[in-house]
């Protein structure tokens, strides 16, 4: 499977052109192509190709890839644990933002992890990314908890995260 690694200024004509792969440590670039573009860098959120190849290895992570027209558009990274999974890392380009990508992405997410035997899902998302705290409530997830002072933000801020939950059963 050929997997190009960026945009290359291609913009979807049709949102519904949208390809969903299992990935692992062969696709490294294409999920690094999502990150350098998807994270903020004040929040320090983006990992490293390091800190990503090393989870990939890992026998109890999965990972998908979104392609729009051929091209990166987005990644989930998760990892399971007894009845659990966690999910690690969302992000989409910004070019292919507001289209259903990071939904898909996640109900996905969701559905690899039922399929694996989990019977709910958590992840960690900092208190002020509203654009992800939406997408998470939308998908329904809800909030079970909150870590105070959790992430660092930019000139000293910190900022709290909340764990929220999936049940999958049913
Ligand atoms: C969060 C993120 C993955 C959403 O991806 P996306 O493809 O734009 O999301 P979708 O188009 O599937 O939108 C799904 C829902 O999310 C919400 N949403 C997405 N972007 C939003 C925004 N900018 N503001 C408010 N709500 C937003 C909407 O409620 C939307 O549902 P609706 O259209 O039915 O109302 C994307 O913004 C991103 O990559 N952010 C940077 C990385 C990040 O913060 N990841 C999460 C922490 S690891």
């Amino acid at each position: 499977m050929a997997l190009p690694h960026s945009l290359a200024d291609r913009v979807p004509a049709d949102p519904a052109d949208v390809q969903l792969f299992r990935v692992d440590e062969r696709q490294l670039e294409a999920l690094m192509t999502v990150v350098r573009a998807g994270f903020d860098p004040q929040f320090g959120e983006a990992w490293s190709a390091q800190q990503i190849a090393g989870t990939l290895g890992e026998a109890n992570s999965f990972a998908r890839l979104a392609q729009v027209a051929s091209a990166a558009a987005g990644f989930t990274l998760c990892r399971s644990a007894g009845g659990e999974v966690e999910l690690l890392l969302i992000a989409v380009t910004p070019a292919v933002r507001g289209r259903g990508i990071g939904r898909l992405l996640l109900d996905t997410a969701c559905a690899d992890a039922r399929a694996r035997g989990a019977e709910e899902i958590f992840l960690e998302v900092r208190e002020n990314n509203m654009a992800a705290r939406r997408l998470y409530a939308r998908a329904g997830f809800a909030e079970v908890g909150r870590r105070r002072d959790y992430y660092a933000g930019s000139a000293g801020m910190r900022y709290a995260a909340l764990t929220m939950r999936r049940l999958l059963a049913g």
